[in-house]
């Protein structure tokens, strides 16, 4: 093995390169349940207090006892924190050795603090939020001990003074017995092992009491969405309250909104059920259909590499069942076992088996890569018994993921309409923004920010001066470090070395950056077995393909993940209708995070359009079902996700610059006549017209004018308004786009200019008519009469036969009738509304509200003539223009606006005079 893990690098070896990943990723899970479980818990004194009730065989109990029956003990409340590296490794450090060497507040101040925030640009921020609400579920080490705390000397220089930092030690287990005595320390987890909602829940019968509203199986919510609170602290009542802020305001009362949503289905079905059943059926499926979440969208979404998006899709559904998501992989699968079948299977080479050995990669590592573990036939520990470990906590240690202030948007927006500190979200303030903001607000501005990226240098400033009532401000930076330390986990490399991972051999594999290098050496005194574990992994600038994080922290996550779903019953052989009711599983397999966004916040709608991962950055996606959906869903997707998300400031609009009359080469202009999307296609750059401002309009017929499809209506559309180049250098040359959607059909898109060398001096947008066709000029000043002659042999006209053919509700229309020419001839009421002296149009066209009838369309079915003399050629066109007849009206229904996405992001194809 190299430094580094090199099952990643499979994947660019294609489909059968990816499952060999797939299954070194198994057998290397496999290695780690060999050689990395240990458990230090007295499980016969446990259990003997335990009596598994008849409610328990089906339910989850309060405090996480009974899952397992033959151990009722395993993964319950106060079960010791198991380990992942020999427990004779895990010595915890102390002031007389190790503990304050080097100073762990040095280590924060040089290596952790935050100079620049740098984000995570594949995620956004409630994949921090999500992460910590899934650590509440999981572990919790209590309340520090009050008594003889840590004193941490401040180095020289330190911004909190002079003096000592002091920080309180982890809480003892008071459950070792003389039997420890002489063992590494043991901890308890204050919550459930299990993956059981219990930050909803809690985990215990007292706390599970406080949040049900033991009516109709439900908890407790106010009549406003708000979580009942704590009257001192101001913090909901909830299963886990603790270092608590605005996200997971958000993510407790969606999930008790869910649990509820849930509570009623499962009411209507079954009406004469207690309370207690249908809190204890909606709990399980609560519960699972956050697990289900976590592993098959947040995680694909943190480490978004094909080999562990198939991972986990294994590890919930298996790739070789049938229905759901997984079905886009049976294909490969299939390809797989054709590949295993044959004597040289690529896959074996690939994994440096022979061949030729009967059993070859072994059929239960490729059973594990490619079978679900939920559902599967029976709970699996590996013969030890479930606990979350040490190890887990310290590399769940993502404190970087913290921004530093919540930026907060209007919905669509892209504009920060208010930016908090962090510090004024905590606690009861986290309630009190909920509501003045309105959560549904605060979930698009959590969907389109990026969380901080897992780095050095990178961690949040208030967590490194954070505020704590009873106990005063701490570094949480430092106390990282410390607890790693104090809590027996290895130091980097030895850590590496017990996962099975090969120890680094100098600073330089970490990082090349040389200001945290030098930083590096001087901590650590040039000697790489110092550096601490969480230094290390966040030095680790050699990662996976898409992930983000090292490979350290993953040889932890793969067992731990498999782990909770492997060892609980509930997602194993009880994952079943008569245990959920078969509603309750369906409810499980058919909803993601995107549904619950959108069951319990609707105004979400069109913010979610096309968004298939919650956890990535919201924005602008064209799915691969983009063309079949309604005209008005693929607007809206444009609109709200592509030009409001990327609005520029009304003080920071883009210079307009010159024609860029070398872009305009045969390749791009064959793009603009061939490509038919509705966003630009990669690498096409508008190398004209770049600048300008857009809107949504609709146009509105003239009952019975006598041309067809679109041209009798069309309601959902996109109109741009720009200008070719800089008027400065070419003159004042307008020029319109306009897109009109059709239900499950391809756009329609026609574009229309005054003429092609402008008009002039006059900066006045609506001077004079637009049409998709203009006469050509023999003193077309940028000569792109010539240029467009590469593409077409009637250069200046676009044919409309496309817009009469097909209606918006995507009805091909029997026998077409098309214009040959329009005329977008402005209002009357707009024509000497701005002025014609040279200034910036945008600004003119931005005051038009929503409502604003632009232009009046004329149409002709005339045949364009032409002549080679150039006033005969005039003659034709004002004859075909007093000939044309009124056929509707293009009107606002939106303002226009300038963004980043109208400028080239939008793509409205040509359809030429050959495209007919
Ligand atoms: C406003 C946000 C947050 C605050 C105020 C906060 C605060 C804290 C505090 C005070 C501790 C206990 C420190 C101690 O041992 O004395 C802690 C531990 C921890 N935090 Fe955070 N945290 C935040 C966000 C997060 C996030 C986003 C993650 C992501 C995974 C996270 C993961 C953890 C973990 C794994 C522990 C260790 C738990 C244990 O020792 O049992 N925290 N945090």
């Amino acid at each position: 093995m190299s430094v580094w893990v090199t099952w990643p690098a499979l994947t660019k070896l294609g489909t059968l390169g990816i499952f060999a990943g797939l299954i070194a990723l198994s057998l290397e899970r496999e290695s780690l349940f060999k050689n990395n479980l240990f458990d230090v818990e007295d499980y016969p004194k446990a259990n003997a207090t335990i009596t598994c009730d008849a409610r328990s065989r089906v339910a989850r109990t309060e405090d996480g006892t009974c899952n397992i029956l033959s151990n009722p003990a395993e993964g319950s409340v106060y079960r010791r924190f198991g380990r992942n590296v020999n427990p004779a490794v895990t010595r915890g450090e102390t002031e007389s050795d190790t503990l304050l060497t080097p100073n762990p507040r040095d280590v924060s101040n040089s290596l952790m603090a935050r100079g620049e925030f740098k984000p995570a640009p594949s995620l956004n921020f409630i994949a921090a939020s999500w992460i910590q609400f899934m650590i509440h579920d999981w572990v919790d080490h209590g309340a520090n001990a009050e008594n003889n705390p840590i004193q941490i000397p401040l180095p020289a220089g330190d911004s909190f003074g002079s003096g000592s930092l002091s920080v309180r030690r982890t809480q003892p287990d008071p459950t070792r017995t003389a039997a420890d005595a002489g063992k590494p320390q043991t901890y308890r987890n204050h919550n459930t092992h299990w993956w059981d909602g219990s930050q909803l829940y809690g985990s215990n019968k007292e706390t599970n009491d406080k949040v049900r509203s033991f009516v109709d199986g439900k908890l407790k919510i106010n009549a406003d969405g708000s979580l009942p609170h704590e009257l001192l602290s101001g913090k909901p009542i909830t299963g886990f309250n603790e270092n608590w802020w605005v996200g997971l305001s958000m993510l407790h009362q969606l999930f008790t909104k869910e649990h509820n949503a849930i509570a009623t289905m499962l009411k209507q079905k079954y009406p004469g059920q207690t309370d207690q059943w249908l809190y204890d059926h909606a709990r399980l499926v609560n519960a699972a259909l956050m697990a289900k979440i976590h592993t098959v969208e947040w995680t694909p979404a943190v480490i978004a590499n094909p080999v562990t998006e198939r991972a986990m899709y294994a590890n919930w559904w298996g790739l070789l069942g049938s229905g759901g998501p997984r079905d886009t992989y049976q294909q490969e699968v299939r390809a797989l076992q054709e590949d295993l079948a044959k004597s040289d299977s690529f896959v074996k080479r690939i994994l440096g088996f022979d061949p030729n050995a009967s059993d070859g990669v072994g059929s239960s590592s490729i059973d594990h890569a490619l079978s679900g573990i939920v559902g599967s036939a029976n709970p699996n520990n590996h013969g030890v018994p479930y606990s979350l470990t040490e190890e887990f906590v310290s590399v769940y240690r993502m404190h970087p993921l913290m921004r530093d202030k919540v930026d907060i948007y209007d919905i669509g927006s892209n504009l920060v309409s208010r930016s908090v500190p962090l510090p004024d979200v905590r606690d009861r303030d986290a309630e009190n923004l909920l509501a003045d903001e309105h959560p549904d607000r605060l979930w698009y501005s959590f969907g389109i920010t990026n969380p901080g990226s897992l780095t050095l240098h990178n961690y949040p400033n208030f967590l490194r001066n954070l505020s704590v009532p009873l106990v005063g401000n701490i570094d949480l930076a430092t106390i990282d470090v410390l607890r790693d330390r104090e809590r027996g986990v290895p130091r980097y490399n030895e850590f590496r070395r017990e996962i099975g991972l090969n120890p680094i051999t100098k600073f330089e594999d970490l990082t090349s950056d040389p200001a945290t290098l030098a930083q590096l050496k001087r901590l650590y005194k040039n000697d790489i077995e110092q550096i601490d574990t969480l230094v290390g992994q966040l030095a680790e600038t050699v990662r996976p393909d898409g992930f983000a994080f090292g490979e350290t922290a993953f040889q932890i996550f793969i067992m731990n993940a498999s782990r909770r779903l492997m060892t609980d019953r509930f997602y194993t052989k009880d994952y079943r209708p008569e245990v959920y009711t078969a509603e309750g599983l369906a409810w499980v397999e058919s909803s993601t995070m995107v549904d619950v966004l959108r069951r319990h916040f609707p105004d979400l709608g069109s913010s979610l359009v096309g968004v298939e991962n919650a956890f990535k950055p919201w924005g602008l996606n064209i799915p691969a079902d983009y063309e079949s959906w309604p005209a008005q869903g693929k607007m809206d997707n444009l609109w709200v996700n592509g030009a409001l998300r990327t609005q520029y400031a009304a003080d920071q609009l883009p210079a307009i610059p010159p024609v860029d009359v070398g872009g305009l080469i045969g390749a791009v202009l064959w793009k603009k006549v061939q490509e038919r999307g509705d966003v630009t296609p990669a690498g096409y750059v508008k190398a004209m017209h770049p600048n300008g401002v857009m809107a949504k309009v609709k146009f509105v017929a003239v009952a019975g004018n006598p041309y067809t499809g679109l041209f009798q209506g069309a309601n959902s559309g996109l109109l741009r308004l720009s200008v070719a180049g800089d008027p400065v250098a070419n003159g004042f040359q307008p020029g319109l786009a306009w897109k009109a959607f059709v239900d499950g059909k391809p756009s329609q898109n026609v574009s229309a200019l005054y003429s092609l060398s402008g008009q002039g001096n006059n900066y006045n947008f609506f001077a004079n008519e637009l049409s998709q066709y203009v006469v050509p000029e023999v003193n077309d000043t940028l000569g792109t009469t010539l240029l467009f002659s590469a593409v077409s042999l009637k250069p200046t006209l676009l044919r409309l036969d496309d817009f009469a053919e097909v209606a918006q509700n995507g009805q091909a229309v029997a026998t077409p009738k098309a214009p040959t020419q329009i005329y977008f001839v402005p209002k009357a009421e707009l024509r000497t509304r701005f002025s014609s002296t040279a200034h910036d149009f945008r600004n003119d066209l931005a005051t038009l509200p929503a409502g604003t009838k632009l232009y009046e369309v004329y149409a002709t079915a005339a045949e364009i003539k032409t002549s080679i003399i150039p006033s005969i050629s005039r003659t034709y066109a004002q004859q075909r223009r007093s000939g044309a007849v009124k056929v509707g009206e293009i009107e606002l229904t939106s303002p226009l606006i300038a963004s980043a996405f109208g400028d080239s992001g939008v793509f409205f194809k040509h359809q030429r005079n050959e495209d007919k």
